[in-house]
């Protein structure tokens, strides 16, 4: 009788857990699959940093204080995402000013993709909850540098990279994209160095010595960002200028001098940027992206620093994050489609405003090319622009898929309700959920009634859901095209056909992007003496230009040319940008000693990757050839 009655009592409360869930994920959007967090009860509402910078170490340690909205007010466990940290106390008040009191917590076993779950013990009248805790010195989301790792060669250095899941491994907090909140944070650094983050900030820290920032506007985790290092300062406009290491600053300002016009053309068409200004920080080689929208301080590769300001398109897609991604952000990592996705549209919509059709087109066709590489190195469960189930580990299924699928998307719709039309819609879409995470049901329901409803008969919902959800792309998906490109196209089948002489090719007018998509797209039937014609013709193998040595490299090492082989290994080590690498280490691999080849390269190179790097290439080492 009272089993009987202790089972029904189970099933309602589970009948009510269900019914709690699926009314707060009605109201806040989909429960986050990469994070243990319980924003729907409790809800991190802002975040003060103090944390001391310790090089020899390798360590942070401080606190972390956060203000918990009690969205249950029965909830009285808080679950925080942390990864590797050592917590040594929490503590709670009830408000401001009050006294911190000692409270119970439990760390979860280690999930070698979730990490440890924090689980807090939360007084009902506690509104703010402070974590005393240290990282590990192999953190996921830290890259500590030697001297010799960075242009001076004389400091240490160190920088964060949170995105997409890896803010837990520096901070303890609600890790997913769906919870935004301001911040702020006093960092102590070596008295020689300067700290930067993702906020306002100031020229010198304040008497204690500590540096102080404050982001006053809500940002999700994954966009609180941190370097420390010989960092100077100089101005490119009245909202813009570029940090770096002082041998860096004079070619990082000449190369994004343009940068305060590019704000403006977006201003233009998407609405006010509204995060004050726009800096941007050059980091060491080491830096495993090209670039890194965090707020206020776009993180960027050196390897777009060429000299002739050809590569900045890079920064027109960080800057684009400002409204797609920053602005409006994806409220899981499912959604990825709708920052990225969005940014490449943003980006290209941009670099035909600034830079003319043709050099826009050159850039899209190159997107369509990665996209087609993306596709053939991916399962066709990731082919979809949002995945049937979540991603085990967001950085492994990372492609251009979101990116160039995303914005062939958003070209469709502009092409079938007109630009003018499509633009407000943009507009409007941006303008009604600043500073909140969307998802892709948010944004799907939008787009029906703000668009589809509006000009009836132009646009059906199945094709929407072929462009989302099916693996192929949909047959009518207008592909870009450059005139540029064909004119590559034309010389280089009669260069491979031997009725054109490797001098006589026009290439001494190319663009870097004919360039890249001339090597790109090269067709298996050239030959190992036309190659090593054109090297010995062009200095490809001397290029200082990064993103063209990539390519280089691994087509001649594609087609067997094992005299580059030292310079690849050359390669491998200065350069840490996963995009310029995987293609390089993806060409080794393709035989048995080049594979060995590899792996020695790798096994020598691998403590000057950040571990996200090591983890990547690590991955793509293991996998078949
Ligand atoms: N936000 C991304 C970088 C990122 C994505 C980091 C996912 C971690 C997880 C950034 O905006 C980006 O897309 N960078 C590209 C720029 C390129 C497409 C112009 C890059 O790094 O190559
Ligand atoms: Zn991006």
């Amino acid at each position: 009788m009272s089993a009987l009655r202790s089972t029904r009592a189970s099933r309602l409360r589970q009948l009510s857990a269900l019914l709690l869930c699926w009314v707060s994920t009605a109201a806040f959007g989909a429960v986050d699959p990469h994070s243990y967090a319980n924003p729907d009860q409790l809800r991190v509402q802002h975040l003060a940093l103090d944390l001391n910078v310790d090089f020899a170490r390798r360590q942070l340690a401080g606190t972390a204080e956060l203000q918990i909205e009690h969205v249950d007010p029965k909830a009285t466990e808080l679950v925080l995402d942390t990864r590797d940290l050592s917590i040594s106390r929490v503590e709670t008040r009830n408000a401001d000013g009050a006294p911190w009191q000692a409270t119970a917590f439990r760390l979860a076993a280690r999930d070698a993709v979730l990490g440890s779950a924090l689980t807090i013990t939360l007084p009902l009248q506690a509104q703010q909850v402070r974590v005393h805790y240290r990282t590990a010195a192999d953190a996921s989301g830290l890259q500590w540098l030697t001297p010799a790792q960075t242009t001076g060669k004389r400091h240490p250095y160190l920088f964060t990279q949170s995105q997409a899941i890896h803010a837990r491994s520096w901070i303890p907090l609600q890790d997913t994209p769906s919870v935004r909140m301001p911040y702020r944070a006093r960092i102590q650094a070596p008295k020689a160095l300067r700290a930067v983050m993702s906020a306002q900030m100031s020229e010198r820290p304040a008497a204690d010595g500590r540096w102080q920032f404050e982001m006053p506007q809500p940002i999700p985790s994954y966009l609180v960002a941190l370097a420390v290092g010989d960092i100077a300062f100089r101005s490119t406009g009245e909202r813009s200028g570029v940090y770096a290491e002082p041998a860096m600053l004079d070619r990082a300002a000449y190369e994004f001098a343009e940068t305060e016009r590019t704000m403006a053309l977006a201003e233009q068409l998407y609405g006010p940027y509204r995060w004050g200004r726009y800096d941007m920080l050059v980091l060491p080689p080491s830096f495993p992206y090209g670039g890194m929208e965090n707020p206020r301080l776009t993180f960027l590769t050196p390897s777009v620093i060429t000299g002739d300001r050809k590569l900045v398109s890079l920064i027109t897609h960080e800057l684009s994050h400002s409204w797609s991604g920053n602005l409006v952000t994806n409220a899981t990592w499912s959604d990825f489609w709708l920052n990225e996705g969005y940014t490449t549209y943003l980006t290209n919509r941009l670099n035909e405003a600034q830079f003319g059709v043709e050099f826009a087109d050159m850039e899209r066709v190159l997107g369509v090319e990665d996209l087609r590489d993306a596709v053939a190195h991916a399962d066709r469960a990731d082919h979809a622009l949002v995945r049937a189930t979540p991603a085990a580990d967001p950085d492994e299924v990372f492609s251009s898929i979101p990116y160039e699928r995303g914005a062939l998307f958003l070209s469709w719709l502009e092409a079938q309700f007109g630009r003018e039309r499509f633009d407000a819609f943009v507009r409007g879409w941006f303008d009604t959920h600043v500073f909140q995470s969307a998802s892709t049901a948010q944004f799907r329901a939008y787009l029906s009634t703000q668009l589809l409803a509006q000009q009836p008969g132009k646009v059906t919902e199945a094709q929407i859901d072929a462009w989302i959800n099916a693996p192929d792309l949909p047959a009518y998906a207008l592909m870009p095209h450059s005139d540029a490109f064909t004119q590559v196209d034309a010389v280089r089948a009669q260069w491979l056909a031997g009725t054109l002489d490797t001098g006589a090719l026009p290439a001494d007018t190319w663009a870097v992007q004919q360039w890249q998509y001339f090597l790109d797209t090269m067709p298996d039937s050239v030959s190992l003496a036309q190659l090593q014609a054109l090297d010995q013709r062009y200095a490809l193998t001397r290029t200082s230009n990064q993103i063209l040595a990539s390519s280089w490299l691994s087509l001649a090492i594609g087609r067997g040319d094992r005299r580059v082989w030292p310079d690849a290994e050359r390669y491998l080590q200065s350069v840490g940008r996963m995009r310029l690498l995987s293609p390089v280490y993806r060409a080794l691999k393709r035989t048995p000693d080049g594979r060995r080849y590899a792996e020695q390269v790798f096994a020598k190179a691998r403590a000057g990757y950040h571990p996200i790097a090591q983890q990547s290439v690590a991955r793509l080492l293991k996998e078949p050839g």
